[in-house]
């Protein structure tokens, strides 16, 4: 039997910290901003603005526009949302957006669509702003989303048709929901937790 010679393991420790200490050299005068931690820079004006798009209950932050539901079942088909949700809003491959449930039956017994079981119509807004079209994120103007949701609320007897959306009847509609969205509901052992939720 040869002796064979060991094999040279590298430290790991050193192989490590060499290039972290490198790393900490040259990066530390670009980034040592943050007086207290060294790290960080204060964000501009326009990358702020592209990150505040949130749109709470009140829609106090919803910006000028308005639409209707006509023009959002135009938009609807224009920006492709029917290749995916389907004619309106039902049989595609992503979530249905129109319910298909007996419209006289209370909303929680109705399926899990956005813009029939949110609390607030400015979630519908907020949604389809941040999230829609998939992988198109961010391109719709802020008409074409009043549009659209306008369209969506109307597919699901929340509105009428002609009725026009903006930054201050939206916040105005009443969903079908009501108060009921953050009811407590009674909670037994072994019972789904909330009356109509699937899971
Ligand atoms: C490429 C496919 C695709 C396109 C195009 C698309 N969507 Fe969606 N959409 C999805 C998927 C997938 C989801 C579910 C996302 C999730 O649950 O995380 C979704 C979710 C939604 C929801 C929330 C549904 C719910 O009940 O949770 C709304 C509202 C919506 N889309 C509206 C639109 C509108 C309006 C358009 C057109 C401007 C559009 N979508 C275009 C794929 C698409």
């Amino acid at each position: 039997m040869g002796s064979r010679k060991r094999l040279e393991v590298p430290n790991p420790l050193k192989v490590v910290t060499l290039p972290l200490l490198l790393a900490s050299l040259v990066g530390s005068p670009a980034i040592a901003q943050s007086p207290t931690y060294g790290v960080g820079r204060t964000p501009t004006a326009e990358e702020l603005r592209l990150m505040d798009i949130s749109i709470g209950s009140t829609g106090e932050e919803l910006p000028p526009g308005s639409g209707t539901a006509e023009e959002g079942a135009q938009l609807y088909v224009q920006k492709a949302c029917i290749g995916c949700h389907g004619a309106e809003g039902m049989g595609g491959l992503a979530p249905a957006l129109r319910s298909q449930r007996d419209a006289d039956l209370p909303v929680w017994e109705k399926e899990r669509i956005l813009p029939l079981r949110s609390p607030y119509a400015t979630t519908v807004w907020d949604y389809v702003n941040r999230g829609m079209p998939l992988g198109l994120e961010g391109t719709l103007t802020s008409d074409e989303v009043y549009s659209l949701t306008a369209y969506l609320l109307f597919i699901n007897d929340v509105i009428s048709e002609d009725q026009v959306l903006d930054q201050e009847s939206l916040p105005k509609v009443s969903m079908p929901i009501g108060d009921e969205f953050g009811k407590p509901h009674e909670f037994k052992l072994n019972s789904p937790r909330l009356e109509g939720y699937p899971y």
